[in-house]
């Protein structure tokens, strides 16, 4: 009787582990190539405000860059009252706060937003660099690399790329 329902057991687990193992893997919408060069761009722009991990800032005295070594510009876009509790801050590009805020929408989405904050913040950015900086940001955020680039027409919902 215990060795029936120890080898029912066994089973139960079994198809359990091949019905997770035979699950679609998650699609891969950007190269490593791109994810590296975007790597290269945000550390040259992005990371100016949002640190070089793309951690953000919490105000803290150390963190790096110091917010004095800004542009004026800049200083002031972080630092603006308007922001309340959140001025001197600035949000992190990955991890469970960032995912909560962009995990139900598309690839397509964050492409045309940092596509546009690139080009706000510095002139001149053009879209190879939107989408390379993009796929950086996706693969902070858990996703895979693969053979097709991600273009502006990609769009995918971003929960359905981090590995399963
Ligand atoms: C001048 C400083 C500054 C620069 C440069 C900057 N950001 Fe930001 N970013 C911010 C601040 C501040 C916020 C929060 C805005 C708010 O609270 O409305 C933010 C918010 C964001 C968000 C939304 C985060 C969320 O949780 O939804 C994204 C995405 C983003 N930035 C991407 C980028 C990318 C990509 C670059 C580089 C191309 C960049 N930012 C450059 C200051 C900056």
């Amino acid at each position: 009787m215990l060795k029936n329902s120890m080898l029912a057991a066994v089973a139960i687990t079994c198809s359990i582990v091949f019905v997770l193992s035979a699950e679609e893997p998650a699609p891969a919408v950007f190269t490593a190539a791109q994810a590296e060069a975007g790597r290269a761009a945000a550390m040259n722009t992005c990371a100016k405000c949002h640190t070089p991990s793309l951690e953000g800032r919490v105000g803290n005295p150390g963190e790096n860059p110091p917010l004095s070594s800004l542009s004026a510009e800049f200083q002031k876009f972080v630092s603006n009252p308007a922001r309340g509790q959140n001025a001197g801050k600035v949000p992190p590009l990955f991890g469970p706060v960032f995912m909560s805020h962009w995990e139900a929408k598309t690839t397509k989405e964050l492409s045309t937003s940092v596509c546009g904050t690139a080009g706000a913040f510095f002139p001149g950015t053009d879209e190879r660099t939107g989408l390379a900086i993009t796929a950086y940001i996706l693969q902070l955020n858990g996703a895979k690399p693969g053979s097709q680039e991600l273009s502006m027409s990609t769009a995918v919902e971003i929960r359905s790329l981090a590995a399963h």
